[in-house]
């Protein structure tokens, strides 16, 4: 992983957003300026969909209007995220090469005029897309404006799985670099099962419409193989920047929860981890923005990120196309911030004319600068320049959960005890540490340095290999603690069971094992009792434990299994490992489930927990404070501060005692080593 804390070249916090100027004509060019500089404005991304204009026809290049737009930008001061512009490719590649385009599962070919309905898997549009990379790199390689390189857009965002002839022949190409021989693939997918075997490698299809469920180890692969392909272009597209300019760092806006793309893998070849965000208002925005940011922060979890996209006010896909209320938006910004942004971007700059977003929000909205949404823009801006001595500075997670894209797709796929939607799970659980006040990171399987947690978090780690399964072992071994929970450690890379007693490669880490998985028809169906009496309820899936080495913390209240374990706890080396059966009904039952199986006596932020109060501590190197106070609530909240004194960041008081925050009230509290 390409981890820095120097890739913002900017020195302060970043500001700006998405700025497409081939909607408009140069006098609004200049006014833009203008407006940027008065919002305090520093950086825009700029050309994202730009590929007809500055590329109008094959091997032809129109860079005389982009020159003036980098020329104004760069008078103005403000620095430039330069897109690749490869996201939408123009109309005449696709008349030139229809087969660009992605086809459906069910042969359905996706039409020119969305946008990324292309397949990464057809060579002609590879090569003109990175014919546009060359000469844009080419002509801007030294331009003085020039800090960042903003590839394509959201890869795999829009664009769909493609199941064509094209897809076909790479998907063979990739599982012979994977597999080798056509019996070792035989072997992995277990095709003796429905007469799937293959002589050869051409009789493999993609996993095409079907009469009944696919081979899943086909399926799990297909998704592998589609994110290396979305994967494989980001990295071309990257070489091609890097060789140009090696001190530029080069990123993609990535999608937090998003599922098609490993963004484990993709971050490899980042130089900074970005993401857009897009939760929708009326839902509970604090966990859905929490679990973001603390997803997009692990990715590179000893460097600052960056919030790339967000929106001022309203959404246009999200209907009801709520606005945000005032205030709202400088939280939920200064939200990101407190989990480790280094800035704050938006989608987009100017509210559209025209096309299908014409009614998303911007930083100027289409009623000019004399509106409240640019009026909050500016305060924000200021906002963020005060905020200069936090860049750089970095938040510590204690707690581990683990999270990888494989074992997502291997958990999603169909015919299992239940429908598994893993995303919501994982969301259950953060929610719970989140009221909690704890700190957590999502962490990879195959992560070396899990010592780094007090606490890792197993939730349906149902795709576990050996190797994995040993690292954990280890880590208990030397005194870590863990939380393994119902359909983890069940199968091996190939989707393909292990054969004995589940979770086999954990049960002796574990002391117990799994009989039988039942899959109740809600998520109360049961409940966790304590010797205390407490009643936790649970369903979903409820397995019957079956205790060796470890002792039961919990049992079933009812069905034929009442009385039997469902939570277990292990004392292994100097740790501990604890199993859960089935899935708490709420996140209270989460959080109860938590505080019975880790000691959480000193984690977190340490101030006492209060519903809808986000406190989040970033580090500076030099051992510096910074507090995030963040009340999402709709009354005030006051935080006993104790030992805690300094200066909040935001208005410069001196902040001791009492703090009171009125609702979306931010402070940041800055205490120097
Ligand atoms: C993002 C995308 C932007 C814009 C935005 C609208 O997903 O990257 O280009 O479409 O959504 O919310």
């Amino acid at each position: 992983m390409k981890e820095s804390r120097s890739w913002n070249l900017l020195g302060e916090m970043i500001y700006g957003g998405d700025y497409n100027p081939d909607h408009w004509p140069e006098e609004i060019w200049i006014e833009d300026v203008q407006l940027m500089k008065e919002a305090g404005v520093n950086l825009v991304s700029l050309g994202i969909f730009s590929w007809a204009k500055l590329n109008p026809a094959p091997g032809v290049f129109s860079f005389e209007w982009f020159d003036r737009v980098m020329e104004l930008l760069h008078e103005g001061g403000i620095k430039v995220n330069l897109a690749t512009a490869t996201a939408s490719p123009p109309a005449w590649l696709w008349k030139l090469h229809p087969e660009i385009g992605a086809i459906d599962a069910d042969g359905t070919p996706f039409s020119h005029g969305g946008r990324q309905c292309y397949t990464p898997n057809s060579k002609a549009f590879i090569r003109y897309a990175l014919e546009l990379t060359q000469a844009i790199a080419d002509r801007y390689q030294d331009h003085p404006a020039l800090v960042m390189w903003h590839v394509n857009n959201e890869l795999h965002g829009n664009g769909p799985e493609s199941y064509g002839e094209l897809d076909a022949i790479a998907f063979r190409e990739w599982l012979q670099a994977r597999y080798g021989s056509i019996e070792a693939l035989n072997e992995a997918w277990g095709t003796t099962f429905w007469s799937q075997i293959y002589s050869e490698w051409d009789e493999i299809p993609p996993p095409r419409k079907l009469t009944t469920g696919a081979n899943p180890s086909m399926v799990l692969d297909y998704k592998r193989f589609f994110s290396d392909a979305y994967i494989d272009f980001y990295r071309k597209e990257a070489e091609i920047l890097r060789k140009a300019t090696p001190e530029i760092p080069v990123c993609t806006n990535l999608m937090q929860l998003y599922p098609k793309i490993d963004q484990f893998k993709i971050i490899e070849d980042c130089d900074l981890a970005a993401y857009d965000c897009y939760p929708n208002p009326i839902e509970a925005p604090g966990d859905f923005l929490a679990i973001s940011a603390d997803l997009t922060r692990s990715l590179t979890p000893d460097a600052p990120w960056l919030l790339m996209e967000q929106v001022t006010s309203q959404v246009n896909w999200q209907p009801p196309n709520t606005i945000k209320a005032p205030g709202v938006m400088r939280l939920w910004s200064l939200s990101h911030m407190a989990r480790g942004s280094d800035g704050v971007m938006f989608f987009q700059w100017r509210q559209g004319r025209f096309g299908s977003e014409k009614f998303h929000g911007a930083m100027v909205p289409n009623a000019g600068p004399d509106s409240r949404v640019f009026r909050e823009v500016c305060e924000l801006g200021a906002d963020l320049k005060k905020l200069k001595p936090v860049v750089g500075s970095t938040l510590q997670a204690e707690i581990g959960i683990f999270w990888n894209w494989e074992n997502l797709w291997a958990l999603e796929t169909s015919d299992k005890a239940q429908v598994f939607n893993h995303t919501e799970q994982i969301q259950r659980l953060h929610e719970a540490c989140r009221d909690l006040g704890l700190y957590t990171n999502f962490v990879h399987p195959d992560n070396p340095d899990l010592s780094r947690y007090r606490y890792l978090i197993l939730p349906c780690t149902y795709l576990l290999t050996e190797a994995q399964s040993k690292a954990l072992r280890d880590y208990v071994e030397q005194g870590g603690e863990i939380l393994v929970t119902y359909y983890s450690a069940l199968v091996d890379e190939n989707e393909q069971l292990y054969y004995g007693k589940a979770p086999l490669h954990l049960r002796e880490l574990l002391g117990c094992w799994v009989e039988e998985s039942d899959g109740v028809e809600s998520n109360d169906h049961n409940a966790l009792c304590f010797e205390d009496g407490t009643e936790v309820p649970c369903g979903f899936i409820c397995e019957t434990v079956k205790p060796e080495a470890a002792e039961t913390l919990a049992s079933y209240r009812s069905n034929w299994y009442q009385g039997e374990a469902v939570l277990t706890r292990n004392r292994f080396g100097k740790g501990q490992a604890s199993y859960l059966g089935s899935r708490p009904a709420e996140r209270k039952g989460w959080a109860d489930v938590l505080q019975r199986v880790f000691d959480l006596e000193g984690c977190g932020h340490g101030f006492a927990v209060q519903p809808d109060l986000d406190i989040l501590t970033r580090h500076g190197a030099g051992g510096e404070r910074y507090t995030f106070f963040l009340n999402y609530a709709s009354e005030n909240r006051s935080v006993d501060l104790g030992a805690h004194e300094g200066q909040d960041l935001l208005t410069g008081k001196a902040l001791r005692g009492e703090l009171l925050l009125e609702p979306n009230d931010v402070v940041v509290l800055a205490e120097l080593a």
